[in-house]
């Protein structure tokens, strides 16, 4: 099929994970070895659209990259086009201004016919202006958290989801040896998919999702049985965004110049000291913060993630528009990338990977 298209832009934004450099090298070398288009990338996301920070990508820059985590474009999870952070004002509070037409300007200096968009919620929610204004995007998935509405598998999960059970298994020994409750924290923000998989992956004994908000009592109940029982020692896959059923999350901080301003952490701190007091069984913490998104791409990211490009690159060669590439039960598809805007995939609580949990005698404290 012939294009009209002569010039792509690639932008990652929000959080980094494995796999999003195995995306710019996807979408680019689809764009110039298949269809001959010229590609360019977007530095730090919005930030560097907004701020006219565009660079040439060409053979040399996406090869070598497949297999490198972060991004080499740099992201920002701290810039919206239609929200851009302008200083504070004399009283210390953060000004934003609309930004738009400085993001159209720059697309229209660099010749950008099609903006390729790596991101998730938060991303693609910053799209809606800009598509508003004239911008013809095309979106591809990625989180760790892997809570894209539309889409059952995210770049970046699987490899976090490596790192999360690797962490886990490795806290068996030591909980063991001591006979203590171990206590791991994960990533995820509102959604347990990381903590629930990892947990399964890792036989641990408790796990604590935002969406099965637990009580206290019956995990201290469950580790005490543990510990007089045959094993002793038990281990806790903890989500940054458990909760409890009359209790909030706990927030670790807050980033007012963010569009997504709440960090959440702490939780597994709580309710380590709850257990201690309820039960006087010795409990340790150990929270995997960002290295759960550091390092190499897993296979299943690389294959996922050029997948991803390739089909994005298809949209765009057949004039399909304002799309995100998503993909269910195996098979790849597209969705209007606004349906993700604004919008969570969280775990059902009768989900097949609770049922499998339960069935092995997991605890979710509910
Ligand atoms: O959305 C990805 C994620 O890693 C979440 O799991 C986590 O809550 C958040 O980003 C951390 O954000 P930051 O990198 O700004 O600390």
């Amino acid at each position: 099929m012939t294009t009209t298209i002569k010039r792509i832009g690639i932008l990652t934004g929000g959080g980094d994970c494995p796999g999003l450099n195995a995306a710019i090298r996807g979408i680019g070398k689809a764009a110039m070895f298949q269809n001959g288009i010229d590609v360019v990338g977007i530095r730090d996301g919005y930030q560097g659209l907004i701020e006219n920070r565009v660079q040439k990508l060409g053979n040399k820059e996406l090869s070598g990259i497949l297999t490198r985590g972060g991004t080499i474009l740099g992201t920002s999870n701290r810039c919206a086009p239609d929200r851009y952070y302008s200083g504070d004002d004399k009283a210390g509070n953060p000004t934003f201004v609309n930004a738009v037409d400085r993001c159209m300007a720059t697309i229209e200096e660099h010749g950008i016919d099609v903006l390729f968009v790596i991101g998730g919620d938060g991303t693609f929610s910053c799209t809606k202006p800009l598509v508003e204004a004239g911008l013809k995007c095309i979106g591809i998935p990625k989180t760790i958290d892997n809570d894209i509405y539309g889409t059952e598998l995210t770049i970046g999960f699987t490899s976090a989801l490596r790192i999360g059970t690797m962490a886990l298994d490795r806290l068996h020994s030591t909980g063991d040896s001591h006979h203590r409750v171990m206590i791991c924290e994960l990533m995820g923000r509102n959604a347990g998919w990381l903590t629930l998989s990892s947990g399964l992956a890792s036989g641990s004994d408790v796990i604590l999702i935002p969406e099965i908000p637990f009580e206290i009592d019956k995990i201290c109940e469950f580790v005490e049985a543990r510990r007089s029982g045959d094993s002793g020692f038990s281990i806790i896959a903890c989500a940054e965004g458990a909760r409890t059923k009359d209790g909030s999350q706990v927030i670790s901080s807050i980033d007012p110049t963010s569009p997504d301003p709440i960090r959440l952490g702490g939780i597994a701190a709580q309710v380590a000291f709850e257990i201690e007091q309820k039960t006087n069984i010795e409990t340790r913490t150990t929270t995997l913060g960002h290295i759960q998104r550091g390092g190499e791409p897993s296979a299943t990211d690389r294959v996922l993630a050029t997948t991803f490009a390739a089909e994005a690159v298809e949209l765009a060669i057949k004039g399909k528009f304002n799309q995100m590439v998503v993909i269910n039960e195996g098979h790849i598809r597209s969705q209007d990338i606004l349906d993700a805007a604004h919008k969570q995939r969280l775990v059902s609580p009768d989900h097949r990977i609770i049922n499998a949990a339960k069935a092995v005698r997991t605890c979710f404290g509910d």
